[in-house]
């Protein structure tokens, strides 16, 4: 799919982004406690990359938890960045938003932490491997990555599996799970965790764990030494 089609797909979906996702993703509101507890304690100032941000709703999680920290919201569609304006309008002097396509726009560096939610699935894989030299790179020493992601087993028999259960999770919340998977399989380059964790380690990263995962959903970690 082109990036133009992304960019069309997120804008019809800018509106109504989190009811959506609710019926789509299992779990998608579970998923915010894991990573706002993968976020610092301490309240100092960080410096946070939200990637492929959306309407800013894990933004918010950091915007609410970290009152020093200040968030650069980075995304390819103008119409998500205008939700995500409104809707976090009561932090706007601690966020700056990037409109941009991070597979060749700069993304920026000096960051402490990098979010990364359901959005990198849009890199193919050779994309996806060169990509993490970059968050690397544009973190600090200390820095850490948290991720969630649509991913795939390693197994072919699990995946069909994962298939089968995701499709009725989605039939369960009244949306058409062949459209949908339809969608995902024009679209998205989702990785094994496998894969995820050794090039994340190719890059430089230690520390990588996966700290929640329903089916092909998952939530990850790692660290800039
Ligand atoms: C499913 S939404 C995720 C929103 C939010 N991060 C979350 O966790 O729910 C994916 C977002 O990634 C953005 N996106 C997709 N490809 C991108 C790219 N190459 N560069 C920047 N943003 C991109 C889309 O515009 C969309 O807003």
């Amino acid at each position: 799919m082109k990036q133009q089609q992304v960019q069309e797909h997120f804008a019809r979906q800018a509106d109504e982004y989190e009811q959506l996702m609710v019926k789509l993703v299992p779990h998608y509101l579970f998923q915010h406690q894991v990573i706002e507890d993968l976020l610092p304690q301490e309240n100092l100032e960080y410096r946070v990359l939200d990637l492929g941000c959306g309407n800013g709703i894990l933004s918010e999680l950091v915007l609410r938890k970290l009152p020093r920290a200040r968030v650069v919201g980075f995304d390819l569609t103008e119409k998500m960045l205008a939700a995500y304006r409104q809707k976090l309008a009561g932090f706007a002097e601690r966020f700056t938003l990037q409109a941009g396509d991070f597979r060749v726009d700069p993304i920026g560096g000096d960051y402490d932490i990098i979010l990364a939610g359901l959005t990198l699935h849009h890199l193919t894989w050779p994309e996806r491997e060169a990509f993490y030299r970059r968050l690397f790179a544009a973190l600090n020493n200390g820095g850490r990555f948290i991720a969630r992601d649509i991913i795939i087993d390693e197994d072919r028999e699990v995946r069909g599996y994962h298939a089968f259960l995701w499709k009725k999770f989605m039939r369960s919340q009244g949306e058409d799970p062949e459209f949908w998977y339809a969608k995902h399989l024009e679209k998205d380059h989702p990785m094994t965790l496998t894969n995820h964790f050794s090039w994340l380690k190719e890059a430089g990263f230690t520390k990588t764990a996966c700290h929640w995962r329903l089916y092909n959903f998952a939530v990850t970690s790692a660290e800039k030494p």
